[in-house]
């Protein structure tokens, strides 16, 4: 136990590294909290107009799930669920920023890739699919939390689909805003700016 605490803790901090502020920041374009969705993730720096900088926040985003669960995993297979539950718990709940941080998706797919390759292709269709279709990223994002647990079933990966039922229903839940405007027709769509 004390190893899986230890695996939790230090996905945790890996986790809570917000990315998409810091790029912005960086690039001298301010708090990204203060425009679009207020949200810290790619989809929101994606609204600063600048896709290099969304593309690198996804792809930090996503990397802090992958290292969390390739070097707890070390240690074996508990640690490395457990280092991937914490980074995406990081992600969503920064100390560094009063425990108000993103919406996980990015991690919740970096977790993935890492873990099960085969729920981050279901992942990836499922997001894509619905993102060309409706230019909706949080709908795609929602879709996708529902078709990764059960394809990880399927799979027979039953700890690992344990795992992502519990951070889809955590992604819902951080999705509260969008899912409302979704049905409300306010939602932001890709490309247009916040
Ligand atoms: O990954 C986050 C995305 O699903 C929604 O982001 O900024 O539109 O709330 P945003």
């Amino acid at each position: 136990l004390p190893y899986l605490i230890a695996a939790l803790v230090f996905g945790y901090f890996l986790g809570s590294i917000p990315f998409g502020l810091l790029i912005t920041r960086l690039a001298g374009l301010g708090d990204v909290r203060k425009i679009g969705s207020g949200n810290i993730g790619a989809t929101n720096v994606l609204r600063t107009g600048r896709k290099g900088l969304a593309a690198l926040t996804l792809l930090a985003d996503a990397l802090k799930g992958v290292f969390a669960v390739l070097i707890a995993g070390l240690y074996g297979p508990d640690q490395a669920i457990a280092a991937g539950l914490g980074a995406f718990l990081g992600h969503l709940f920064p100390v560094w920023l009063g425990f108000k941080g993103g919406k996980g998706v990015a991690t919740y797919l970096g977790v993935l890739v890492a873990l099960v390759w085969q729920g981050a292709l279901a992942f990836a269709l499922a997001w894509l699919s619905i993102a060309v279709i409706t230019r909706y990223s949080s709908l795609a994002a929602l879709v996708a939390a529902i078709v990764v647990p059960v394809v990880l079933y399927l799979l027979n990966h039953v700890q690992a689909a344990e795992l992502f039922t519990l951070m889809s229903l955590i992604v819902f839940f951080k999705h509260r805003a969008n899912i409302v405007r979704l049905l409300k027709g306010t939602e932001t769509r890709i490309g247009a700016k916040g």
